[in-house]
């Protein structure tokens, strides 16, 4: 048995293994997926809409409303954010608010952090209507931009008709993973919102590698990352479609490197990252029991569909458990972080549950 003077000695040694001044980070915060670096290339046309479409409440006329929708990891929230800090930076003339959906999904919680964000007093005492009129006649004093991300996740838009109808200038922004979110509005919203709809499209290889050197820059000490490690993790990277795979594996090559003590991250940091990424998956994969197991290999192999449609091919395939059972694994696989859920609200077919696997395939991500 190890007594606790091993411990410590153990525990000195390693520290002493590598200095301070011996680590490959400049700055591992400029890894983080919510750091917002001071460029952020290739999004320049999206970024133009959305200054334009805020641009007539600089001159107190009503702005413009725009959808954004695309792929996860291809900067969406980070465009808006950006383009946010800049208008802070400019004018106090203009409120923005930023509202992420997936945690404030119901008028009464935005109403919440809208007043909140304004610094209104006593909000906890108050109900939504209460909350709503104040926010009103505070934001229409001047205007406001709002944006709505992760809007698959609403549950119920009385706030947007509220924005709508009460707010006199503002630009609404809606962030969302899929087209269909907007066909799927209440008419009556619709018509109201008419906005103008920007797809953002995955980067190209070019395009990832000029981002994640531009990172590299601020998160590394220079000429620690070598060539070899950064191809690497800008293939995988291009692979998955998502530069949130591309700062994962950065990061955890970098650690790789300092647990080898080594000044330099090489090829084989990058690869055990890639691993990481891969085994973390599967280790937890082989924890599953085999029904779940088969309906993951199912929504794996037809990610994107509807809930629906995904119990059809597995009652198909010889699937034999009931319609509630097979919602309640999946989601069971998606708090494992296997699947990605996106709620559609509306629509001919009443409220159903788009379906993606999270990762579009891992096994790719080792040769
Ligand atoms: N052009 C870019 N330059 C620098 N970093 C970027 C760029 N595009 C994306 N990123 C980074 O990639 C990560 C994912 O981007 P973002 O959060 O904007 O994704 P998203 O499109 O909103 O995805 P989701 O639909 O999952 O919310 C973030 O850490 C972001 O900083
Ligand atoms: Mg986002």
């Amino acid at each position: 048995m190890r007594c606790f003077t091993d411990l410590k000695l153990h525990k000195m040694n390693f520290k002493d293994m590598l200095k301070d001044n011996e680590t490959v980070f400049k700055d591992p915060v400029a890894l983080d997926y919510d750091y917002i670096p001071k460029v952020v290339p290739y999004r320049e046309a999206e970024e133009r809409e959305i200054i334009l479409s805020i641009k007539p409440l600089l001159q107190r006329r009503n702005g413009k409303n725009i959808f954004i929708y695309g792929k996860p990891g291809i900067g969406k929230t980070l465009i808006c954010k950006s383009v946010i800090k800049e208008l802070e930076e400019t004018t106090d003339e203009v409120i923005p608010f930023y509202i992420n959906c997936w945690k404030k999904n119901s008028t009464y919680k935005i109403a919440m952090q809208l007043a909140e964000d304004l610094n209104l007093p006593f909000v906890q005492t108050k109900k939504t209507d209460e909350l709503l009129d104040l926010v009103k006649r505070e934001i229409n004093k001047s205007s406001a931009v709002f944006i709505f991300d992760e809007a698959d996740k609403i549950e119920d838009y009385s706030f947007l008709y509220f924005v709508l109808e009460e707010i006199y200038r503002k630009t609404i922004i809606i962030i969302s993973n899929t087209r269909e979110w907007l066909v799927t509005l209440d008419d009556r919203i619709r018509s109201r919102l008419l906005p103008q709809t920007i797809e953002f499209k995955p980067y190209t290889k070019k395009e990832v590698e000029g981002i994640l050197k531009e990172r590299i820059k601020y998160a590394f000490v220079e000429g620690a990352l070598t060539e070899e490690a950064f191809d690497l993790i800008v293939d995988k990277t291009y692979e998955a479609e998502d530069i949130r795979v591309g700062l994962f594996l950065l990061k955890e090559a970098g650690n790789n490197a300092e647990l080898r003590a080594s000044k330099k991250i090489e090829k084989e940091d990058a690869v055990k990252a890639i691993r990481q990424l891969n085994t973390f998956s599967i280790k937890s994969s082989e924890s599953l029991d085999d029904e779940t197991r088969r309906i993951l290999k199912i929504c794996k192999e037809n990610s994107g569909k509807k809930i629906g449609e995904l119990y059809k091919i597995y009652t198909s395939e010889g699937g034999t458990a009931v319609y509630k059972t097979f919602q309640r694994k999946i989601s069971k696989l998606e708090k494992a972080g296997f699947l990605k859920l996106k709620k559609l609200i509306g629509g001919s077919e009443g409220t159903t549950t788009i379906v993606n696997y999270a990762y579009k395939d891992l096994n790719s991500f080792v040769n």
